[in-house]
């Protein structure tokens, strides 16, 4: 557990899952062809990924999916309540993945914004991320089309 600018981050918990997965919807993280209840079941408590929670008061203010395959580490559902934005909690949940990641021996955190997510890469910016010069691929195993 951390404590963070007024943030209590922890590790998923059962009774979290309705207000994590209503939060992601809020933010608009949600995606058709990703179910967000079975993103968490396949990444929570693992020993290279987990959920983290972050608490204000008794509600859920922020969330971070935080996941490495030995060298890289990544971040998904990176998430403030939008009633509870620029109180810093958005800061304090990637610190908190930052250090997750640190404590297992990742070097590198990334994570992917979609093309018309403009708003946010200035919050990363302000975190010292960089913008990576990259194209990414991807097919689905099962053979359905590319989604968007
Ligand atoms: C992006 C998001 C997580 C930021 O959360 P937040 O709690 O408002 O961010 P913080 O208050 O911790 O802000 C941290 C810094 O980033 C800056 N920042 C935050 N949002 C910003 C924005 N839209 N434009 C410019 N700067 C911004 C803040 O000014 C602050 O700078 P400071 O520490 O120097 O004062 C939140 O807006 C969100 O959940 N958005 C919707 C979901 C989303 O798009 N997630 C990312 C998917 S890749």
């Amino acid at each position: 557990m951390t404590e963070v600018s007024g943030l209590t981050i922890i590790a998923i918990e059962d009774a979290d899952i309705p207000a994590v997965v209503a939060l992601w919807e809020r933010c608009e993280l949600t995606r058709p062809w990703n179910e967000p209840q079975g993103d968490i079941a396949r990444a929570r408590g693992k020993s290279n990924s987990e959920v983290l929670v972050g608490h204000a008061g008794d509600t859920i203010a922020a969330t971070v999916m935080v996941g490495h395959d030995g060298h890289r580490g990544w971040a998904y559902y990176v998430a403030v309540d939008p009633d509870q934005q620029k109180k810093g909690y958005g800061r304090a949940i990637m610190t908190a993945a930052e250090n997750w990641l640190r404590e297992r021996g990742v070097e590198k955190i990334q994570l992917l914004v979609r093309a018309d997510n403009t708003r946010v890469q200035a919050f990363y910016e302000t975190l010292d991320y960089e913008e990576q010069e990259r194209v990414i691929f991807a097919k689905w195993l099962d053979g359905r089309p590319m989604t968007p």
